[in-house]
């Protein structure tokens, strides 16, 4: 490695130690394609000297190959890394760099500017202390520079640097820099950004990176490795001193101990102290805090410790330990911001995974109340969000969790969402406070005629047989043969076919997927009730996408939801084409038919398939029935 410090060659030790104790600063860099990031990130690493002498050379022979500066070190090839990437002239996903000086250890996160640049920034930012926002010099303060503002201030980096680069080019001018400087306050005070410090620089000559530039001779302000090397983050965590630990695992080697572990993410905790445990609101004291290296007496924020308590109470992954001070809230409706990440859109009422801390629990957005213009700032109606698009909205999830407010915590206040089926992380969000107090459970389940009681009034199972797919595959032919036969067995069904509740109940709703999400939401709630009531119930719904019909099946107890997938090519319930729709689809006079202009997931894992090519209705429902008999459905 080229020489990090003098220190090394002089005293190993003594380098090795303040390198241990020297501060971490964490920034990002956000900028457009072509505004020099990745250059200027080379240059940092060149000039803190943590290159690797092979690297050196390497760059020495990449810059006369490939580089754009006509045989100079290129500084970007150094981060652009990947040939392919180099080769498409982009960088492709957050690359973090990490480079030390005498002072301060830094992580960089590299952040691209394409359009997956929110997913990128969040991932990057997330944990940034320092959000470096670069400018071409020659175009100003862009579209792009607007939103990634809008990005730090959400995520919540509050200290942010402007750096008016690529100065070299416009010659040294003063003009344009203060130009650039008063345009991009008076947006950033929209956003609330505050500390901003703004310094004029090239990347690729180094004028201001390490040294002042005898070039900007009215510039009076430090150069860009000195203001990280001295920024003063307040932490404000630290200083509230307000206890929160995620639980990572419950430790159990043997019956004799039983630990929590996971890190610390806010405050601190010594032995007695008093602990709430979230959401369960249960209290004890901490008995022990345990570590590899032995017992502690206190851990702070950072640090990943076990902990033992004085009480035996039942505590799991996923709960908060926290101070009985001043504990998070704990709640299952919430207001939150939402940064979309995915090109499938965000559609109220679908389920998704929420990811809070160490827990995961089912969310849905009850209702997007609008969606942000970042370049406007303007709050703007909208039925769901798109790719990179912010949004405010009421959230719910299947069970209480512990949380803070976002502004007051990153890491018990933000929340990635994850596709159910692709595991996917499609959001991200901030939870900003609790809708309301949660209904007292114990109030509203403790009901004397309760399900088990209607079912066993009518001597029978309560269970939900779901009928899935195209229009005309023949769907409501099998389920009206199919709760006539359960009839005559003397059983007590319903049947709720899509057609008929969409006359009533549904009548509002039309053929989006949101609606049709809508659609079979309202329905699967429905479907629920009768359960309750101890009713067999028949769905028949086209119910398209699987999501939803996953959420159905959740609504219901195990064992009580079957679905059958009535299967039928497309050409054939097109030539069977009872209503005539196809043929109205097909001339355009109908928009979002399914299977046409309007998908259709097919379900994989169905109890029952029934093969229109090959089964009559008759043969379906006997196969239906021969079904329900074997798993003992109808007693
Ligand atoms: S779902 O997709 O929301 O589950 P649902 O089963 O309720 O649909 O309604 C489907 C019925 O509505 C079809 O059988 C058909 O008669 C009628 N329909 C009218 N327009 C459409 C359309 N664009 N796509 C599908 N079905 C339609």
């Amino acid at each position: 490695m080229a020489h990090v410090s003098d220190l090394i060659a002089e005293d190993i030790e003594l380098y090795l130690k303040t390198h241990e104790n020297k501060s971490l600063l964490r920034f990002i860099t956000c900028g457009s394609v072509d505004d020099g990031k990745s250059t200027l990130i080379g240059r940092l690493l060149y000039e803190s000297k943590m290159l690797f002498e092979d690297q050196l050379t390497q760059l020495e022979f990449d810059s006369k190959k490939v580089g754009t500066q006509a045989g100079d070190l290129d500084f970007a090839l150094l981060v652009d890394g990947l040939t392919a990437e180099r080769e498409q002239g982009i960088t492709i996903d957050v690359a973090y760099r990490f480079f030390s000086t005498d002072k301060r250890k830094f992580i960089v996160a590299d952040t691209p500017g394409h359009e997956q640049y929110t997913r990128n920034m969040i991932t990057g930012a997330s944990t940034a202390d320092v959000a470096i926002i670069l400018i071409d010099a020659r175009k100003g303060v862009l579209t792009q520079t607007r939103r990634h503002s809008y990005l730090v201030s959400l995520i919540g980096i509050r200290y942010v640097v402007l750096a008016i680069n690529k100065l070299d080019m416009v010659g040294y001018s003063e003009a344009i820099y203060n130009q650039i400087d008063q345009d991009y306050r008076t947006f950033a005070k929209e956003v609330g950004l505050q500390n901003i410090v703004t310094i004029p620089m090239s990347a690729l000559k180094g004028d201001n990176i390490t040294e002042l530039s005898v070039n900007t001779p009215w510039y009076r302000g430090e150069t860009l490795m000195g203001y990280l090397e001295n920024v003063q983050i307040e932490d404000t965590v630290e200083k509230s001193g307000v206890f929160r630990m995620p639980v990572q695992w419950v430790n159990r080697p043997n019956l004799d101990f039983r630990g929590y572990s996971g890190l610390v993410v806010r405050g601190s905790v010594k032995p007695g102290d008093a602990i709430r445990v979230l959401p369960s609101g249960r209290e004890s004291r901490v008995a022990r805090i345990v570590t590899q290296e032995g017992d502690l007496e206190k851990a702070i924020s950072g640090q990943s410790i076990t902990l033992t308590l004085t009480d035996e109470i039942d505590i799991s992954r996923g709960d908060v330990l926290a101070t009985t001070d001043s504990p998070p809230g704990v709640a299952n409706q919430f207001e939150a911001t939402v940064v979309w990440m995915t090109d499938e859109a965000m559609l109220p009422g679908r389920p998704y995974l929420m990811k809070i801390g160490t827990k995961t629990v089912t969310a849905n957005v009850s209702t997007l109340k609008h969606k942000v213009n970042v370049n406007t700032l303007e709050h703007v109606a909208a039925a769901k969000l798109e790719l990179n698009e912010i949004g405010v909205c009421n959230l719910s999830t299947d069970q209480l969790i512990a949380f803070d407010p976002y502004s007051e915590d990153r890491d018990t206040g933000g929340f990635i969402l994850i596709d159910r089926l692709t595991n996917n992380t499609v959001g991200a969000g901030m939870l900003h406070s609790a809708l309301r107090q949660p209904h007292d459970s114990s109030q509203w389940q403790d009901f004397h005629v309760n399900k088990q009681a209607h079912a066993a009034l009518k001597g029978q199972k309560p269970f939900i047989v779901w009928f899935t797919g195209l229009s005309g595959s023949g769907k409501s032919t099998i389920a009206m043969l199919l709760e006539r036969k359960l009839y005559s067995l003397g059983k007590h069904t319903y049947l709720l076919d899509g057609d008929t509740i969409r006359h009533g109940l549904n009548k509002d709703l039309g053929f989006t997927d949101a609606d049709r999400i809508e659609n079979v939401r309202r329905t699967a709630e429905v479907a629920k009730l009768l359960v309750d009531a101890g009713q067999i119930v028949l769905v028949s719904l086209i119910s398209p996408f699987s999501a939803e019909r996953e959420m159905a099946r959740e609504l219901v107890a195990q064992g009580e939801f079957f679905e059958v997938f009535v299967d039928a090519p497309i050409q054939a319930a097109e030539e069977r084409d009872p209503k005539g729709l196809y043929k109205k689809a097909r001339s355009g006079e109908l928009k979002d038919f399914t299977g046409l202009d309007s998908p259709y997931e097919a379900p994989e894992n169905s109890e029952v398939r029934i093969d229109t090519t090959a089964q009559t209705p008759e043969q379906a429902v006997e196969h239906i029935i021969n079904y329900l008999l074997g798993i003992g459905a109808l007693g």
